[in-house]
């Protein structure tokens, strides 16, 4: 299942990532396993409406943005386009933000239109503006980063 969803998930991403699809037709996102053979490190969430797939969340210990390996990331996130703009993206993250205490990172780039816009309102709101949000370089557009810590009382 995550792996048909993530084939939704890089269309969208398609318009502002140069990534594309193989000869069989699909995207292929060859980090998927490793959130088997990799428990401590990475994990992989569904989010369900009801009893209906609505997304996914993918997140690592360790992020590209920092140095500190126990850093929490948020490597991956989607919420199915029929389920948008109804609060799905935002109680999702605020769950796994909750599951998973720790230091976070969210990164996202300047050239997603819904992403930076939801990122920043769902941070502010979770942490009550208790985050550090950077700006990152990046080719053809930069990097926004949000860090933040959550606890687990
Ligand atoms: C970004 C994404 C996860 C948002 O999910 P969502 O369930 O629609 O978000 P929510 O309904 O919880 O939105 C919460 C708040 O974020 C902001 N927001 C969300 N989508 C937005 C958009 N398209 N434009 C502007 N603000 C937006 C709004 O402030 C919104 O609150 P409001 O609807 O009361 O105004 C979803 O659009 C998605 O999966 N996009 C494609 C994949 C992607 O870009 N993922 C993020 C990678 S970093």
């Amino acid at each position: 299942m995550l792996s048909n969803l993530l084939e939704l998930y890089l269309h969208d991403l398609s318009e502002i990532f140069p990534v594309e699809v193989g000869p069989d037709g699909r995207f292929g996102y060859d980090w998927l396993s490793l959130y088997w053979s990799q428990p401590e490190r990475r994990f992989a969430f569904l989010i369900r409406v009801g009893t209906r797939a609505a997304g996914f969340a993918l997140i690592t210990r360790g992020s590209p943005a920092t140095d500190d390996p126990e850093d929490l990331d948020v490597a991956e996130f989607f919420v199915l386009r029929g389920y948008r703009r109804s609060g799905v993206g935002r109680r999702a993250a605020f769950l796994l933000w909750d599951r998973l205490p720790g230091s976070w990172v969210v990164r996202v780039s300047e050239a997603n239109r819904a992403g930076l816009p939801f990122w920043r309102s769902t941070v502010h709101e979770y942490t009550k503006g208790g985050f550090v949000e950077a700006q990152r370089p990046g080719t053809p557009n930069g990097w926004r980063v949000f860090r933040f810590r959550t606890t687990d009382g």
